[in-house]
Order: structure tokens, then sequence, then C-alpha cells
């Protein structure tokens, strides 16, 4: 299998990818200009289109390994311009429902998670370690739910947005497209496209300009 990204959440899934038993492992690192060209000593660093394409002619299983859902996205079509597939990676430790549950392709669900029956996760969204998404959660494209966020009954996550660590979303909440929610909020109120929110309760913090 192929991971794209060799640093930070990469180092992460490779927990999670050598738990389940996997061991022909490949990363892609064609930003980073240090890049090493192995991790660890074992797993081979690609760093070059044509190196990714025909690792994909042999195995054409590619994980995403970076955080951030338009980089992510990003990837994902570069994955299937080189003919490759995306992969959900979901760790042993995860108790995921036997009921009514969707996972899209190119998901990462990382160790201890808890998806409840009747949820959907789009497509290349990262459920990051310990998050729970409880009954009815709809968690939308290319999402990031970080650690031990927690997604209460019935809430809806649009489109690239993100849910801070440690963040708590009341029941019936929807987050809109492009959101963020910070580290630690609890989320009391709907959030609208694009918003960022933070604190207890949270509230909108005011745009950069
Ligand atoms: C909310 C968040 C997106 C804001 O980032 P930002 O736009 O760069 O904001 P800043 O760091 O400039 O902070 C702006 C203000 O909000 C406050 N703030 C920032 N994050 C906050 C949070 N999580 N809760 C409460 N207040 C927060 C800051 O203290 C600052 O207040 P001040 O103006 O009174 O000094 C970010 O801090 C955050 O929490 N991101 C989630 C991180 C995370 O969970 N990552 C998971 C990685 S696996």
């Amino acid at each position: 299998m192929l991971v794209l990204g060799a640093r930070g959440h990469a180092i992460e899934l490779l927990q999670v990818l050598e738990d389940n038993g996997e061991t022909d492992l490949y990363f892609y690192d064609d930003v980073s200009h240090d890049a090493p060209n192995q991790l660890f000593g074992r797993y081979p660093v690609l760093c070059s289109p044509t190196e990714a394409m025909q690792h994909l002619r042999h195995d054409s299983r590619a994980a995403l390994g970076i955080g951030g859902g338009r980089l992510r996205e990003r990837l994902g079509g570069q994955v299937r311009q080189w003919g490759g597939q995306l992969h959900s990676v979901v760790a042993p430790s995860a108790s995921v429902g036997r009921h009514a549950v969707v996972l899209e392709a190119g998901l990462n669900v990382m160790h201890g998670v808890l998806i409840s029956n009747e949820v959907h996760v789009g497509e290349g969204s990262l459920i990051n370690a310990r998050a729970t998404l409880h009954h009815n959660v709809v968690v939308g494209r290319y999402c990031e739910v970080s650690p031990g966020a927690q997604l209460l009954g019935h809430v809806r996550v649009g489109d690239y947005s993100q849910v801070g660590a440690g963040a708590v979303v009341m029941p019936r909440i929807i987050i809109g497209q492009g959101a963020t929610v910070g580290a630690g909020a609890v989320v009391t109120r709907h959030v609208a496209d694009n918003e960022v929110v933070a604190g207890v309760p949270a509230r909108p913090l005011p745009r950069k300009s």
C-alpha cells in the first residue's frame, strides 16, 4: 500500500497499518526537500509521481496520510490520476456499528474511535484517535474530526470542516461546510459555512483580515 505523506499524521497512520498486519508499505513525499529515503530504516519513501505510478501498478491501494481536508482531496485526486484506488484504513481498536453504517473510501479511522449505528462518513475524512460519532451522525467529505472530539446524536458536519481536539458538539447541531470548531469547544448552536467557533459555549471568532 502507498501512504500519501511521510510525516506527522503518516507516522501515526503507520502504527494503525502495522497493527492491521500491513507490512508492504511505501510512503510518498514530494514536498519535503530533506525527506529521508526510508522511514524508520524500513519503509521506502517515494518522491516522484513516476515512482508512485510504478508502485500503484503493482499494488493499487493508496491511503491518505496527511491532515487537512482540501489537501487530502487534492492528493486523493492525484491517486486516481495515477491509476490508484483510495483505500480506507480502520484501526483494529475502533468500534464500528453493524447497522446502517456507511464509510466511504479514503478514510482514516484511528485508534479508539467509536462509530455508532446509523452513521455516514463521507469520502476522505479523517476520524482521529478516540473521537466518538454517535447515532445518526453524518460527517461530510474530506472532514477532520480531531482526537477526542465528540459528535453527539444527529450531528451533521459539512464537507471540509474540522472539529478540534476534545470538542463536544451537542445533539442535532449542524456544522456548515468549511467550518472550524476550536479545540475544547462545546458547540450549542449551529455553525455557519466557513465560520470559526471556539470556547465554552462556542462563539464565532472574529475573522482575520
Ligand atoms: C480555534 C482555532 C482554529 C483558532 O485558530 P486561529 O484562527 O489561528 O486563532 P488564534 O490562535 O489567532 O487565536 C485567536 C483568539 O482565539 C483564542 N482561541 C484560539 N483557540 C481557541 C480555543 N480552542 N478555545 C478558546 N479560545 C481559543 C485565542 O486565545 C485568541 O484569543 P485572543 O484574541 O483573546 O488572544 C484554533 O486555535 C484551534 O483550536 N484549532 C483546532 C486545533 C486542533 O484541534 N487540531 C487537531 C490536530 S490533530
